[in-house]
């Protein structure tokens, strides 16, 4: 089976507008309160580089890395895989994510960094694909939305490639 990633679902310009757009709206509401910037790793690395460069207000740039599953009589279970390198407490925080497909991840992740007790959490994601949703789980900031189909690029990945294509591309099973 190949693997075709020749259809172009967001180009790299409509990438740039989108940036623009979502800083424009957290310089806004933010306005010089210092801020704690969350990346998820791996795929929201150059979602969080481009961001971040845009932000007016005093930033801590720092990562997780984290997965959910979900077991036989529970709802999710969240994994650390790295955890952050800061104390989140009284800070306003901002976890940047490169996609929500059932939300799961984010729910979990909103759930435990709520018990640090930051000032405040939001969720900004690039993309999202509401119609996969499982939970109520609602972005505070969303860049484009997407029909239910796997992209890769712009640090989203297929078993770990792609993730250097500088527009987001449709993954064709052939
Ligand atoms: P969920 O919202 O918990 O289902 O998981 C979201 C995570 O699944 C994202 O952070 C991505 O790592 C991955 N993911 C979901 N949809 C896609 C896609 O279309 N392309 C690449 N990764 C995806
Ligand atoms: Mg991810």
């Amino acid at each position: 089976m190949a693997i075709n990633t020749d259809k172009v679902l967001v180009t790299h310009s409509e990438i740039e507008e989108m940036l623009d757009r979502l800083a424009g709206e957290i310089n806004r509401d933010y306005e010089g309160q210092p801020l704690v910037v969350v990346g998820i790793l791996t795929g929201a690395f150059i979602f969080t580089a481009d961001l971040v460069r845009r932000l007016e207000m005093p930033i801590i740039v720092d990562f997780m890395q984290v997965s959910s599953y979900v077991g036989e009589y529970s709802t999710g279970v969240l994994k650390i895989k790295k955890d952050l390198s800061y104390d989140i407490r009284d800070m306003n925080v901002l976890i940047v994510e490169d996609i929500i497909d059932t939300g799961r991840t984010l729910a979990l992740l909103k759930e435990q960094l709520l018990t640090r007790e930051p000032k405040s959490l939001k969720i900004c994601t690039a993309f999202d694909k509401p119609s996969r949703r499982v939970n109520d789980l609602v972005p505070d900031y969303n860049g484009i939305t997407i029909p239910d189909e796997f992209i890769v690029g712009y640090g989203l990945d297929l078993d770990g490639k792609y993730r250097d294509f500088d527009d987001v591309r449709i993954v064709r099973k052939e």
